[in-house]
């Protein structure tokens, strides 16, 4: 059986609770990955702790977004902490990301699209006026352009954008029920490999309660 892939989003600035994290996620019927987010990446422990991280997939979310110069200049500063997989906000525009791309080296470069806590409406207030999939399908073309490696989206927009981007595609947002936090473009993990997600990415749905038990949920739901 086809092993499926998940980044378990490490959203703490507890190492304690990164171990833990780790140590009840192993698991021989997944492919698992780790993302650290800006909370552990900016927490006085977490360089340290991911400079030492060997034989795990890593992510590092910094979802950069700024000038050509100091977004790859910021890459290059985090070369040591040789991160699998790195991201970068599609938003930034073409120059950046193609400069980004130049020197993110070994790291896979992650095109972030429309953030999965905002819906139409939030996009009206910052003064988008196209709706979010035609958003998404536009900056999935510029990751494209400037040859990422995968991009970041929604469930909801999977299936209207992998007729155009056949490189990874990385969806959070995922939720086994109607507890959906701060997210607003959710999805359950079945239908996010369904409609052709790479890698779900899965943070308090896992990491809240018991560990253990929520990666088996996982597992029952996806037979
Ligand atoms: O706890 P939850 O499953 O909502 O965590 C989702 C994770 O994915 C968080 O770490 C968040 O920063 C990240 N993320 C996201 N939406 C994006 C990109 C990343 O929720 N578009």
């Amino acid at each position: 059986m086809k092993k499926h892939k998940v980044f378990i989003a490490c959203d703490t600035t507890s190492v304690n609770k990164i171990k833990t994290i780790i140590k009840y996620t192993q698991n021989d019927k997944l492919i698992i990955g780790y993302k650290f987010g800006l909370e552990f990446l900016n927490s006085k422990n977490g360089r340290k702790y991911i400079s030492k991280l060997k034989n795990i997939i890593t992510f590092g979310d910094y979802k950069f977004s700024d000038i050509p110069n100091t977004c790859s200049s910021a890459i290059r500063a985090i070369k040591d902490l040789n991160f699998n997989y790195l991201t970068i906000h599609i938003s930034s525009g073409l120059e950046t990301l193609k400069a980004a791309k130049k020197v993110s080296g070994n790291s896979k470069l992650i095109g972030v699209t429309i953030l999965t806590s905002i819906d139409d409406k939030s996009l009206k207030e910052i003064g988008f006026n196209r709706s979010i999939k035609n958003i998404v399908y536009r900056q999935a073309k510029l990751a494209k352009k400037a040859n990422l490696d995968g991009i970041v989206c929604s469930v909801n927009e999977v299936k209207y954008i992998r007729k155009i981007f056949k490189k990874e595609i990385i969806t959070p947002g995922i939720r086994f029920d109607n507890k959906i936090h701060d997210q607003k473009r959710v999805s359950t993990p079945k239908r996010a490999l369904q409609n052709g997600s790479d890698w779900l990415v899965m943070g308090r749905s896992i990491t809240k309660g018991n560990i253990k038990k929520n990666i088996q949920k996982l597992l029952n739901h996806l037979k």
